[in-house]
């Protein structure tokens, strides 16, 4: 049973996490989604929100994709999972520099724990959460941004100005 942690604020889930972990499916055997509970980052939905909507974007797949919470080290709560795969999506190589860093740092916090990169499609390059959430509180359409679930969950948060 191969596990892959797909680690992230998921503030609110996009199109491109949700690309990422499809990818994913045809590599491993089941995927985590893990929140991270970061409670000086102030969030647009709460983490259990972001937990239940990730678990009902995915609930097709049912065991084989999980949405969990975790606090602390990424490191720990990957070997807690039995997952030697931590899984991370680069859209375009602003996004290496950080990622190298969290890859190395995490990899030397435990060598056994392997960083995977896919490429998000090149339709999902640019999709960002912090991109939908500014596009949503201004009344922006995001339905080719984030899954139909968020959409909703977004419209109830900005109803539509008369
Ligand atoms: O998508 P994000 O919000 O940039 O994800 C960042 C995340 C959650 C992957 C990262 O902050 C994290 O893993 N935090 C847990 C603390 C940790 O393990 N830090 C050491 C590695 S940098």
């Amino acid at each position: 049973m191969r596990t892959a942690i797909f680690p992230g604020s998921f503030d609110p889930i996009t199109n491109g996490h949700v690309d990422v972990v499809v990818r994913a499916l045809s590599m491993f055997d089941s995927v985590i989604v893990a929140v991270l509970n970061n409670p000086e980052k102030k969030s647009m939905f709460t983490l259990s929100e972001r937990v239940a909507l990730i678990q009902d974007v995915f609930a097709a797949e049912g065991q084989r994709v999980l949405a969990k919470s975790f606090s602390g080290l990424l490191v720990d709560f990957a070997r807690s999972q039995n997952a030697s795969i931590i899984l991370r999506g680069l859209r375009a190589i602003s996004d290496f520099d950080y990622e190298a860093q969290m890859a190395l740092m995490n990899r030397s916090l435990d060598p056994n724990i392997e960083t995977v990169f896919l490429m998000a499609s090149e339709a999902n390059s640019y999709v960002s959460s912090s991109i939908v959430r500014q596009v949503a509180r201004f009344g922006g359409d995001v339905r080719r941004l984030v899954p139909a679930r968020i959409v909703e969950e977004l419209a109830k948060k900005f109803p539509a100005k008369k």
